[in-house]
């Protein structure tokens, strides 16, 4: 049931014991579900509350492990986190093809942002311009101060660029670049951002508005390419429908956006395993998608000998230091199985996974069509929700996949017959 009022105030303050029991008394949950929150697994509920706002427990969710990976001829086991089925299978078995082809080579640029700075009420936009680039070593000797850590390593603030956006009158955007090294950098640069404000107000006679990291990162990008060799995936046709798939997304935003997904669905799940922030990803991946029209992160081809040859490139702004991470012990075990020592190296492991992933759903829907691996790890999934316990999970997804029936309804009926009639905890 719904809340009937949803204010409560000074909800924050309570502990998240506290929290749990207003929101049960709220929305009526039963002792058995206060009791499956109170759950809270490896991380514990006080690290929880610290980490965020309003903790009353902490989820869950399978972590897996893609195997075969190999990027730059070096061997990966990849930590995935994901909820939906078929996604880690069809990563490993993709990363086993391409390795028979060599593995994935893969090339990830300089960890380059930047950080935004809106000016706004600027009396003459050129002006501004010539008056913050001649001042440049200044503004970036002032943002410089937001990290002795990037300054001593000849990292920070490198550079500025004015801009001028199309409709915004009066306004001029400052541009910092700056080398955030092996963070995804989002804190230091919006504490350069903040830094440098006053003095482009100064110069630029205009008020700053926002200052902030941007999200889209066309400086900082990976590229990772591999090869399927023929014969291991179905020969010609199969080489030619994968072609034909990707000329599709290329050329149809709908298909693209679910392309895409399919991309995202592997490198998600990776930056979910180690804890990065995936949001940042996914903004980052559309948005770069969009540039010139939106169109598919990943290439194929073929060559000489018929083999299909994938490409990706794809921005990624992603941390190997800082971030939540070292306070999440599994999220540090993940990072410690992947075996990424910087964060260019994780980078060209996230594209060859995205493309890994992408290769795997291409050649699935240009083949079989995806449903028929889908619906049986599917069927698994409506067992338990059914109420099947792990012994009973994979006869009852069996037998959901051989009626062609996968329905939690249908789940229900064949755990009834299964434990002789009786309801058993098939509520
Ligand atoms: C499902 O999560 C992802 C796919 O739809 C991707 C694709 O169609 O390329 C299978």
């Amino acid at each position: 049931m719904a809340v009937r009022d949803s204010r409560i105030s000074g909800f924050f303050r309570l502990t998240p014991v506290e929290r749990l029991r207003k929101v049960a008394e709220l929305v009526g949950l039963t002792e058995q579900e206060v009791a499956t929150l109170q759950m809270t697994g490896s991380m514990g509920i006080d690290v929880a509350d610290k980490l965020v706002e309003n903790v009353i427990s902490t989820l869950e969710m399978p972590l897996s492990v893609a195997p075969n990976f190999r990027v730059n001829g070096k061997d990966y086991l990849v930590p995935m986190a994901i909820e939906e089925p078929s996604v880690v299978a069809a990563c490993s078995n993709a990363a086993r093809i391409a390795r028979e082809g060599g593995g994935f080579r893969a090339y990830a640029t300089e960890p380059l942002m930047y950080g935004q700075v809106q000016v706004i009420g600027v009396p003459d936009p050129n002006v501004a311009r010539v008056e913050i680039l001649s001042r440049k070593s200044e503004i970036l000797e002032l943002a410089n101060t937001a990290s002795q850590t990037l300054k001593s390593r000849g990292a920070g603030a490198r550079d500025l660029q004015v801009r001028e956006v199309p409709g915004l009158e009066g306004q001029v955007v400052v541009h910092l670049v700056v080398d955030v090294m092996d963070a995804m950098g989002a804190n230091v640069i919006n504490t350069m951002c903040e830094r440098v404000a006053p003095l482009i107000e100064e110069v630029t006679g205009g008020r700053v508005n926002l200052r902030i990291l941007g999200n889209l990162t066309p400086l900082r990008t990976a590229y990772a390419w591999a090869r399927f060799r023929k014969e291991l995936i179905g020969g010609e046709e199969v080489v030619n429908g994968v072609v034909e798939a990707w000329r599709f997304a290329q050329m149809d935003i709908f298909r693209a956006a679910t392309h895409n997904k399919g991309i995202m669905n592997g490198i998600d799940a990776v930056l979910v395993a180690t804890l990065n922030d995936w949001r940042a990803a996914e903004a980052n991946a559309h948005a770069y998608a969009a540039i010139g029209g939106y169109r598919s992160l990943t290439r194929y081809s073929v060559d000489s000998n018929g083999n299909l040859i994938g490409s990706i490139e794809v921005p990624l702004a992603v941390g190997v230091v800082g971030g939540t991470t070292g306070a999440v012990e599994k999220a540090r075990i993940a990072r410690k199985i992947l075996g990424a020592s910087d964060a260019r190296e994780l980078a060209c492991i996230l594209a060859s996974v995205g493309l890994a992933q992408n290769f795997a759903a291409l050649r699935a829907l240009a083949d079989e069509g995806i449903q028929r691996g889908h619906m049986s790890l599917h069927a698994r999934n409506v067992a338990v929700t059914a109420g099947a316990s792990p012994p009973e999970v994979d006869a009852v997804a069996k037998r959901l996949v051989e009626e062609g029936r996968i329905s939690v309804s249908r789940a229900r009926e064949i755990l009834q017959e299964m434990r002789g009639g009786g309801s058993g905890n098939n509520k």
